[in-house]
């Protein structure tokens, strides 16, 4: 038994599991790719010069994403790098998501940010952030394109303090920008790498003679030394130190630059994260926090997908891995069902290459074969029954009622939307009246295109959107008196979820509030969770 604890712990301890957080057009395909590349784990690089000749980055692997360029689902990769086993959670890169990109944030330990150095912090990063700063995880900022003109590298730290709130300690600094650009200064090692566009860097050690040394001055140019020495100093002076503690918390982002197109200050990155990101660790559950090493197997469902391979009309549950030690073949505890699963074929992925996996341990993610078994945030447990934390859940914001327009593929169109309900990227709901209409609530617009175009594509299935003005979903207690009638306004309407809860939906914040004083006795919340919980407690008093 001792035997196996160690060798679960020495395979925790190599594993780092994180997701790239950004907004479109940062990077994350060129730093996924080149991350990829340093671990040996890709035939093809799928460069992303290349993606306008239509070849693609891994990642991307829908149709949807191939003509459209962008990368709509979330996907597992792994690689291997020195004696490191690393998964990278793929999250879509489109100012457009879903709640899938929220839910994949949750089984990821920590995250790696990734900035425009021209830009700065943008509208998507600033939302995927704040998942991760509610959970906690460290956060790993890379500012990307300095072979770019960008702001000023001071103005971004002082940024990432005033937008996302968070403190910033840099790793390295940049020495010039733009066609100025000529390398990173290790603040740590004490050493200067050299850039160089064919992403062959050369590190120059400042040991014994330190920055201010004339061959240095030479090496980098007067001008470009003169501003590094002052922005060293400053930052020595008045920057926040370097401290692993608060790194660890997630309210310390250590930040590194580079320019991820020519491999530039990537693997400098990767070494340093791999040094200071954390291993996988308990996670909660309803028996409290489940030890990695000491328990059985154990993992939660965190994402469906529908339809993968269209060739196979396969649905993959993605499970993250806990607890204990996976194997292929094993038989577990479906909690929610009570039933017992054998789970013969998962498997790990590389985008489309898919491999049979024999084992898998914590911080892992493994596909499961789902014939209509799986719900998001499912517990699986190879000896116990205890349930995993639940998945937040996130309110929608657009919303959109949806016909039929082809009578003849009703029960394709009944199927179609069933399944990616369950796939949970999308919401539906049916008006309280009389003529049951079906709504669509999703937290990201692009989700009514893929909506319509999966339903097409994978179903046959004809439909017709129309967009309604709502902004918000709030879900309403049980049990009340009051008539569902009232809530639905010239700027509301009142509806029912999935499980046929009351939710109204309201163009306006005002809205709401009025609803709120014309129904004292009805209470609002923004996801069905906090209903149910609100709603127990109010059963039980
Ligand atoms: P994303 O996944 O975050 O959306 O970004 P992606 O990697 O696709 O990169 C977006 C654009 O930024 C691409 O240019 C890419 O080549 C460029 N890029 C990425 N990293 C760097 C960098 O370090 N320096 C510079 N200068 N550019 C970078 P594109 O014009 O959209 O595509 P393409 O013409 O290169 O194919």
């Amino acid at each position: 038994m001792a035997m196996i604890h160690e060798e679960i712990q020495s395979q925790i301890e190599k594993r780092r599991t994180f997701a790239i957080i950004s907004h479109p057009d940062a990077g994350k395909t060129t730093l996924t790719e080149k991350l990829l590349l340093f671990g040996g784990a890709i035939r093809m690089a799928g460069e992303v010069k290349g993606r306008k000749a239509k070849k693609f980055a891994t990642s991307d692997w829908m149709q949807i994403e191939k003509e459209r360029g962008i990368s709509v689902t979330s996907s597992a990769m792994q690689f291997n790098y020195h004696g490191h086993h690393i998964n990278i959670l793929d999250t879509p890169g489109h100012q457009d998501f879903s709640e899938d990109t929220y839910r994949t944030l949750i089984a990821a330990d920590s995250a790696v940010m990734l900035i425009d150095a021209a830009k700065g912090v943008e509208a998507q990063t600033i939302k995927l952030f704040k998942v991760c700063s509610q959970r906690g995880i460290p956060i790993f900022t890379f500012i990307n394109k300095m072979d770019r003109y960008g702001k000023d590298p001071l103005e971004l730290l002082e940024e990432l303090e005033q937008v996302l709130g968070i403190r910033s300690c840099p790793m390295n600094w940049p020495i010039g920008m733009g066609d100025e650009f000529c390398g990173i200064f290790d603040r740590q090692n004490q050493q200067i790498e050299l850039y160089r566009k064919d992403g062959q860097s050369q590190s120059i050690s400042l040991e014994g003679r330190g920055l201010k040394d004339p061959a240095i001055v030479e090496l980098i140019g007067t001008s470009r030394h003169y501003k590094l020495c002052e922005e060293i100093d400053l930052l020595d002076i008045a920057g926040d130190p370097f401290d692993e503690d608060m790194i660890k918390q997630g309210q310390l982002t250590p930040v590194f630059f580079g320019s991820a197109i020519s491999k530039f200050g990537v693997q400098t990155f990767l070494n340093n994260f791999l040094k200071l990101a954390p291993a996988p660790h308990a996670h909660n559950s309803s028996i409290g926090p489940v030890d990695t090493v000491n328990t059985e197997f154990s993992g939660f469902i965190f994402k469906i997908q529908a339809n993968m391979n269209p060739a196979h009309r396969d649905r993959i549950a993605f499970l993250r891995v806990c607890s204990g030690k996976f194997e292929r073949g094993m038989t577990v505890n479906h909690v929610r069902s009570g039933k017992k699963i054998k789970l013969a074929q998962p498997q790990q992925f590389l985008a489309q290459d898919r491999d049979i996996i024999e084992e898998a341990y914590p911080g892992d993610i493994i596909g499961l074969h789902d014939t209509g078994t799986f719900r998001i945030g499912d517990s699986l447990c190879a000896q116990d029954s205890f349930e995993f934390e639940p998945l937040p859940q996130f309110p929608p914001e657009h919303f959109a009622r949806v016909l039929n327009i082809n009578a003849m593929k009703y029960k394709q169109f009944q199927k179609g939307v069933a399944q990616l309900v369950e796939e949970g990227t999308v919401q539906t709901f049916r008006t309280a009246d009389r003529t049951e209409d079906l709504i669509l609530g999703v937290v990201g617009e692009l989700q009514f295109e893929v909506f319509a175009y999966r339903l097409k594509s994978e179903y046959g299935a004809d439909i017709r959107l129309e967009r309604l003005p709502y902004q918000l979903a709030r879900w309403t207690n049980r049990n009340t008196s009051v008539d569902p009638g009232r809530l639905s306004t010239l700027s509301s309407l009142c509806v029912t979820d999935q499980d046929q809860r009351i939710v109204v939906l309201c163009e306006y914040e005002s809205t709401l509030t009025l609803l709120q004083r014309q129904n004292p006795a009805l209470y609002f919340y923004s996801s069905p969770h906090e209903a149910d919980i609100q709603n127990d407690l109010i059963s039980v008093i």
